[in-house]
């Protein structure tokens, strides 16, 4: 049976928040303990993260390295610049967006001063470095947000433009994308549309009890439900959102045994009769049970800093032997891997010993 292998990762340029962990970091641990894959490479994306940051770089060496350490990617990605066009990178409506949003300009003009002014050659041509990702690693399986789906749409063209020019070498793989509506796109605090650093409306996990508790106290919930008899709306109410992306059964029956399930509790909200503040009572405990772990993790490893930098040494030396493998693939398919293919040197030397 074929190999399922996955890849994804992750800029490291802030905080992880709950939208993150929803998002992909709970969904990749329940993949890994799934016994479905045969390997799984998690990436920190210090390169990309640099294509728009040329002039920050703290904000990105601050964290722990692995993308630029493997440097058989930058390879990959120069040979799959010929096959997009610049017309196809500039309708990726990720690459798109993130112009607006960084505020770069499209027609800057030559010898504006800070890098806001034009759009960096780099951070254009992140959607084919990203394919260098993942095929780097014959990724079957990209777990992540919506907002990648164009890029993996655009791996799978290069995947198979490269492989019809220069025969089957790559894997076209696929994104498999967060499986509820709230884990897919969990609102912020404040219920805009997504939880963001720049809005300020983020629940980290690296938060403490009290500063989670402030924040779900303090969350967006149905404006019209002002007293607690008043029916309440459930739809669009972020701490029913938060409850759908992070309440178990279990949380359930520990935190709130009266009710035999969460739609219960819904359907109460929904009658009249429950107050804002015991729904968000339980979900501060449902988050804080959550996080108590994830914080004791984090703790531990604080302590054994050298030790989580010999372990991405020793994860950047695995994946580079990978990608150094799929680099020979793609060297042998295009035919310039010229020192080791005896065949080309014999045939040469005849050609020119006839002459
Ligand atoms: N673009 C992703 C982000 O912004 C990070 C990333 C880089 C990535 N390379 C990847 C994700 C390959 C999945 C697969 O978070």
């Amino acid at each position: 049976m074929a190999k399922k292998i996955i890849l994804t990762g992750d800029r490291p340029t802030g905080r992880l928040h709950l939208g993150h962990y929803v998002g992909s970091l709970r969904r990749r641990v329940e993949l890994q303990n799934s016994g479905e894959f045969d390997r799984i490479f998690i990436m920190i994306a210090d390169a990309q993260a640099l294509t728009d940051n040329a002039d920050n770089p703290e904000k990105v060496r601050q964290t722990l390295f692995i993308q630029s350490q493997v440097p058989e990617l930058c390879e990959l990605a120069f040979y799959y610049m010929n096959l997009v066009t610049v017309q196809r990178l500039q309708r990726n409506p990720t690459v798109k967006a993130e112009i607006q949003l960084r505020g770069f300009s499209e027609n800057a003009v030559e010898g504006d001063t800070a890098q806001r002014a034009g759009i960096p050659v780099g951070f254009f041509t992140y959607p084919i470095s990203q394919a260098s990702d993942i095929t780097a690693f014959k990724a079957t399986t990209v777990p992540a947000g919506d907002d990648q789906e164009p890029m993996v749409e655009q791996t799978r063209e290069i995947v198979h433009k490269f492989n019809s020019v220069y025969g089957p070498t790559l894997v076209e793989p696929e994104i498999l994308l967060p499986d509820n509506a709230a884990c897919m796109r969990l609102p912020g605090t404040d219920g805009k549309a997504k939880m963001s650093k720049s809005l300020g409306n983020c629940i980290y996990l690296s938060d403490t009890a009290d500063e989670v508790k402030k924040k779900v106290m303090g969350m967006y919930t149905d404006p019209d439900h002002l007293r607690v008899e008043d029916p309440g709306k459930v739809e669009g109410n972020t701490v029913f959102t938060y409850l759908d992306a992070f309440c178990r059964p279990e949380h359930m029956a520990k935190y709130l045994p009266d009710y035999a399930s969460l739609d219960e509790l819904k359907a109460h909200y929904r009658r009249g009769g429950l107050g804002d503040v015991k729904v968000k009572r339980l979900l501060i405990a449902v988050l804080n049970e959550t996080l108590d772990p994830i914080r004791a993790r984090r703790k531990e490893f604080e302590g054994r800093i050298e030790e989580v930098y010999r372990i991405l040494e020793e994860g950047s030396a695995a994946a580079r032997a990978t990608a150094a493998a799929t680099l020979d693939e793609v060297r042998r398919a295009m035919r310039i891997n010229y020192f080791d293919d005896t065949e080309l040197i014999e045939q040469q030397a005849k050609a020119y010993a006839n002459r």
